[in-house]
């Protein structure tokens, strides 16, 4: 049977709902009973059939009002019982039986190492227990919790603890109650035995709330960060956004079987252990500023996703888009704001535009879908919050704060939609949305393409501007959107110039809203150089001509980092693209003296400005570079890249040792400054391992290491240098590690990313390690994933054993985790960006996968897209 698709447009609102409900869980790793009781509210009058989801367990009895049931049906994914419209309320009495320990999708109730724990969003409630399985019924809950003392002493769900006991047999029950209306996607269930790191914060009206962090026995130290994280968010909410925490208790509980990063449980988040933990020897400076954003994260949900919640699954950007918006501009208020935009445009660049390129292109408010999962994307999140952040350039702070306000005033305790949320910043401000909306309905990347004309005898400089998206898989029609372009004017000699119109100032943001349009600055005295697109203002390609002497001028010159950093990165890609040319052509590849001059430049002012320089002197990575060509050449880019990086280190090498040497450190303390030398000192490490002097300073670098930041440089430096010493340093941080899967996960990428010919030898070997465990998760990412997603050389080797070696696992995944599964699969949907011998392996890779039997609707979904 085939999966069916969903369609936004089908919404209708529910003819029951659900307003109270008690579950009763019995809970066991081999057999947990579960009692639901529902009570319920016809909403239409004329309904005889009350359809409820549920599959993935034994159902035991059902009763109506207290009475024994059985005028229903059951499907394979539903129950549907006969309702007589005298019903106006009733209550429902469902019994069902599970199996955690035998539940490897991740999703509804499930084992966690020693613990049980559930994962509810999207739709995995239907996996406990027969529900309205929809986020548009909101209920109460309270919770009774019945365990084994000894092997679950904490027995935790949302809300608040309001009894508790033991009984005679050695268990205990705890029982809880949430005050709050919410989804059933919120809902959450803990038991484990864990260690327990606690605090408290008071909120802005005085209330004292209990923190508590739960982390496996022996990982205290590791918690620390999690709950310094947690109560700078809670302040950043209060201070930025006036919202304040609402229950008495906030818990956080750390697992390692988790299929995404973590999840915003009302008062019970959980948590990707990967998330929470971080200590200096086990966590790297990226690790830790992972943690604090996921935190934060999941903390700012409590409003933007729990308070007011999505209506339909279409609706998810409504929540995400807006909540990774607040978490990056929390990010910008505590560390740089510029180092974080250049890594958000970085990530969205790179793996957005791809999937906008891609089968699986959709707007951020999806129109059409056959499993939710496969949209928790980073369209809806990324793309999602760059709309918001469109939103918030064009009404500035304080009106968008208003904006805010309204929303939160109008729906709070509801359901809402992107188009409340939308209509609540119209009239806040007063601006006229109509045109901004279609940013929801349409899908693809908008280019930008630009060129300029100078009148010096009138002293008018002009911008002329178009706008065009190219077609999309699910979309061919495309219109013109409403686009924020922030500009800025440079003199030759640096000094920015004052955008004027006749003799008034004009806004340095431009609205693009034609399909041509020209705008025009007066008083420019001489032939400026324009900063186009400043701090990325929109999700768009940008095409304007620079010369390499316009680019320099910018890298030099220019106030802004981001347009710093964006011009050193044309400079990059257009180095790339010609020795790329040049390789195509079998002819000697040619470094430009350029952007050696500008490199030089940026080495001599480093000391000024660590972090921008570390920034911008990392080389895009081969997949960065990949996202800017139509038909990827992965070999010729693998070449070219390497070519790039052995020419800059050789050519700046004496310049770059100077720096390695300055900015060492003799203690590890994870600050903003520090951090920034960090990143310097590797980054010219990973140039320095291709010199002559690679070996013993990466070894030596390796060695003095008091932490993992430094540690992970070395090891990433002379695996991808190919080192002598590599092996030596890969057997010691095994032999170190091996019990801590976290680490291993560094390791498993590295090895996973090698640029040694043999790799998938090694990774397939890698599959009987004693540290992997193919039922976690992220073990499979950071060996499988890995290899699939960062070494293109050897994923899309010309023999098409990368592609066969995926369908393999793919296959095998299918049956244990399809969500895992589906994330897996994404490189080879993306056949189209190749050449035709490349394009039929993957075809003929992907036929394989769709021929097996219970095919999941996750992986189902983007294959039967793929090989449209
Ligand atoms: N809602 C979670 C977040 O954005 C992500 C998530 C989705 C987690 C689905 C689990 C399952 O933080
Ligand atoms: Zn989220």
């Amino acid at each position: 049977m085939q999966p069916k698709a969903k369609f936004r447009k089908d919404y209708r609102q529910p003819d029951f709902t659900v307003t109270d409900i008690y579950l009763d869980f019995q809970l066991d790793p081999q057999d947990t009973l579960v009692t639901s009781k529902l009570n319920i509210q016809r909403q239409n009058g004329t309904a005889t059939h009350l359809r409820l989801d549920g599959h993935s367990f034994e159902l035991i009895s059902v009763k109506l009002n207290t009475q024994p049931f059985t005028q229903f049906q059951q499907t394979s994914d539903a129950l549907i019982l006969e309702i007589p419209v005298s019903y106006e309320q009733f209550e429902l009495e469902i019994q069902t039986r599970l199996n955690p320990a035998q539940n490897t999708s991740l999703q509804g109730l499930y084992q966690s190492g020693d613990g049980i724990c559930t994962q509810c969003e999207a739709e995995g409630f239907r996996q406990i227990t027969y529900m309205l399985d929809r986020p548009d019924v909101l209920a109460k809950y309270r919770t009774k919790l019945t365990a084994c003392k000894q092997k679950y002493p904490f027995l935790l769900s949302n809300g608040n603890r309001i009894a508790q006991g033991d009984l005679e047999d050695g268990r205990h029950w705890v029982e809880w109650e949430d005050p709050f209306f919410k989804p059933s996607y919120l809902f959450a269930v803990v038991a484990g035995d864990f260690d327990l790191l606690k605090d408290t914060f008071i909120t802005m009206s005085g209330r004292e709330v209990a923190l508590e962090i739960y982390v496996d026995r022996g990982n205290l130290d590791r918690a620390t960060w999690a709950m310094e994280s947690l109560k700078r968010s809670m302040k950043w909410d209060e201070e930025r956004f006036g919202l304040e925490y609402d229950l008495d208790i906030y818990m956080i509980v750390a697992v390692d079987f988790f299929n995404m990063g973590a999840m915003e449980n009302k008062g019970l988040n959980i948590f990707n252990s990967k998330f929470v933990l971080a200590n200096p020897q086990t966590a790297t400076d990226e690790d830790y500023m992972g943690v604090e954003s996921v935190i934060a994260h999941e903390y700012f949900h409590n409003w933007t996703g729990n308070r007011i919640t999505c209506r339909d699954w279409f609706q998810l950007s409504l929540k995400e888009g807006l909540t990774v918006f607040r978490d990056q501009e929390f990010t910008s208020d505590l560390w740089s704001r510029s180092a974080k935009r250049i890594e958000d445009v970085r990530f969205l660049r790179t793996h957005q535009f791809a999937e906008d390129a891609s089968p699986m292109a959709h707007p951020i408010r999806p129109e059409k879908v056959i499993e939710m999962n496969n949209f928790y994307t980073v369209t809806v999140y990324e793309k999602g919050a760059e709309v918001i952040r469109m939103l918030h350039t064009l009404l500035g702070e304080n009106k968008f704060q208003e904006g805010m306000k309204l929303y939160v005033a109008e729906n709070d305790g509801k359901a809402a939609t992107c188009e409340d949320f939308v209509s609540a910043m119209e009239r806040a401000s007063g601006l006229d949305l109509a045109q901004f909306r279609r940013w929801y309905s349409q899908s693809g990347t908008p280019e930008l393409t630009i060129s300029d004309d100078y009148d010096e005898k009138h002293q008018i400089y002009r911008l002329h501007v178009s706008q065009y998206t190219p077609p999309t898989a699910d979309q061919v029609e495309k219109v013109n959107l409403h686009i924020p372009l922030k500009v800025a004017l440079y003199g030759e000699n640096g000094q920015k110039i004052h955008l004027k119109y006749e003799l008034s100032s004009v806004s340095d943001v431009l609205d693009v809203i034609h399909e041509h349009q020209t705008f025009e600055f007066h008083s420019v005295t001489q032939r400026p150089v324009p900063a186009l697109l400043c701090d990325f203002s929109a999700p768009v390609r940008l095409d304007y001509n620079y010369t390499p002497a316009q680019l320099m001028t910018l890298v030099k010159f220019a106030e802004n980092d981001f347009v710093r950093w964006d011009a050193l990165q044309t400079l990059y890609f257009n180095e790339l693209r010609t020795n790329l040319q040049r390789y195509q052509q079998a002819q000697p590849l040619r470094f430009s003296t350029e952007l050696l001059e500008v490199l030089t430049l940026v080495l001599e002012n480093a000391n000024k400005e660590t972090e921008l320089t570390a920034l911008t002197l990392s080389l895009p990575k081969e997949t960065e570079f990949a996202e800017s060509f139509k038909l990827i050449d992965p070999v010729g880019i693998a070449v070219a890249r390497e070519f790039m990086q052995k020419t800059i280190a050789e050519a700046l090498k004496e310049r770059l040792l100077v720096c390695y040497n300055y900015n060492k450190l003799t203690n590890y303390q994870v600050v903003a400054e520090d951090m920034a030398k960090r990143a310097l000192r590797n980054v010219c490490l990973s140039y320095l391992a291709f010199t002559d002097v690679g070996n013993g300073l990466v070894h030596k670098h390796y060695h003095n290491a008091d932490n993992m930041t430094d540690m992970l440089a070395a090891l990433n430096a002379a695996t991808k240098a190919q080192l002598p010493c590599r092996e030596q340093l890969l057997y010691d941080f095994e032999n170190k590690w091996h019990q801590d899967g976290l680490v291993m996960d560094k390791w498993f990428n590295l090895q996973a990313t090698r640029p040694d010919e043999n790799v998938l030898e090694l990774v397939q070997n890698l599959l009987e390690h004693r540290s992997f465990n193919f039922k976690n998760p992220n073990r499979v990412r950071a060996l499988i994933g890995s290899f699939a997603t960062q070494n293109p050389k050897a994923f899309h080797a010309i023999d098409g054993s990368g592609y066969r070696f995926l369908v393999d696992i793919l296959m095998k995944l299918n049956d244990t985790n399809p969500q895992v599964a589906a994330r897996i699969v994404e490189p080879l949907i993306k056949l189209s960006r190749y050449d035709t011998q490349r394009q039929t392996l993957m075809r003929r890779g992907l036929e394989r996968l769709k021929g097996i039997d219970n095919l999941a609707p996750d992986l189902f979904e983007k294959i039967e897209k793929a090989l449209k």
